[in-house]
């Protein structure tokens, strides 16, 4: 039920600290450590690779769960879109694992994949919203997100559930490793959820920012370097799929190598600025753009903000920012649906779960 809510969407972007915390509290043991089964533990130690599987945002999630694999645990890490996996089988390595990414875990592109490397007797982890769901029922494994049931289309509190849960899945195997993690996990976890919480009481300055980018534009860019650009992808196909804004996310030094021909007077270019290793390339593509005439809004983290910004976001560990940077962009596209006349939980020509090939 959605309550007080005008729509869900709201309403799930608003529960998304709850489900941090809860996602925190479950996946504790009773000495207060994260840990998950120790048959996933055992698995992903026999594995030479890990093959991260999804569509859509849950694609988009598998993006930064590389980052925080690769990062924390030292595995190597494909991400792969399941339709074209699916279609087209990379060189797989010799001890592969692969993860499945699914909200629903029913998306038919992602099962296909999934029943095709069951057949080469290869192990299979799900990690879904879903008890039950066929992905989770055919894998050998599942994580669960805790995320509670998500209604609106566009999926907002089932991807920083996704984030959460690989964190803590890198953790662990990490740990199970013997490898030094120089920072508390549980801990930054709350402090993102807190962050979250500031986050969702900023609406106001959002949807003025929705106002003055969002209203009238056909079209909006987003950049980022790194952790930032995937998403930026995210923050995207939001956009795109509420507002029906043409929408397009671009790594910030691709952009010269094409894209910035479509800078126009006026386009809204949304720049995150939340890694400080690239703080200063991604302003400089931000020069670029406005040099072409575009309409710049500057997303960044706390320590690394400037003048120009359009929003600051308060500051988390640096593989943790997806977790809190998304959340502007998610009000963003809520407001320029609602601002558009749109409909925002059910956008046009799109089903919740995508269940055909
Ligand atoms: O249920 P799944 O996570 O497998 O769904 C994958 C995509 O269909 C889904 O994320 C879709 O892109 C959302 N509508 C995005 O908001």
């Amino acid at each position: 039920e959605k309550g007080t809510y005008p729509h869900y969407m709201l309403k799930e972007i608003d529960e998304q600290p709850a489900v941090i915390r809860k996602i925190i509290q479950t996946y504790q043991n009773e000495q207060g450590e994260l840990t998950i089964d120790v048959d996933i533990i055992n698995a992903v130690n026999k594995a030479d690779r890990i093959y991260i599987i999804a569509a859509g945002t849950s694609y988009h999630a598998g993006l930064v769960g590389k980052q925080l694999i690769e990062k924390m645990a030292k595995v190597p890490v494909e991400v792969h879109i399941s339709s074209e996996f699916g279609y087209n089988m990379p060189l797989l390595s010799e001890k592969p694992l692969f993860i499945f990414i699914s909200q629903s875990g029913e998306t038919a592109d992602s099962r296909a994949v999934l029943v095709e490397v069951k057949k080469m007797g290869y192990p299979a982890l799900t990690i879904t919203n879903v008890p039950g769901s066929t992905l989770s029922r055919e894998a050998d494994y599942t994580l669960l997100l805790h995320a509670g049931p998500e209604i609106a289309v566009a999926s907002t509190k089932a991807y920083t559930a996704q984030i959460a849960v690989l964190s803590i899945f890198a953790e662990v195997i990490a740990k199970s490793k013997g490898l030094e993690i120089d920072f508390d996990l549980i801990h930054e976890l709350g402090l993102v959820a807190n962050s979250m919480d500031v986050l969702c009481d900023s609406k106001e300055i959002i949807e003025i920012m929705a106002k003055e980018f969002l209203s009238v534009t056909r079209n909006c860019f987003f950049i980022g370097r790194g952790i930032d650009f995937y998403v930026g992808l995210e923050g995207a196909l939001k956009l795109k799929e509420i507002s029906y804004i043409q929408a397009e996310g671009f790594a910030g030094g691709e952009l010269k190598h094409g894209t910035i021909a479509l800078i126009e007077e006026g386009t809204p270019v949304i720049a995150l600025a939340t890694q400080e290793n690239v703080n200063l390339s991604i302003r400089g593509n931000v020069k670029e753009v406005v040099a072409r005439g575009a309409n710049p809004c500057i997303i960044s983290m706390k320590g690394l903000n400037m003048d120009e910004d359009s929003f600051v976001i308060p500051e988390v560990h640096e593989l943790l920012t997806p977790l809190i940077s998304v959340v502007p962009l998610q009000l963003l596209a809520y407001y320029a649906s609602l601002h558009r006349g749109c409909d925002v939980d059910k956008p046009r020509n799109l089903a919740k779960s995508v269940t055909v090939e």
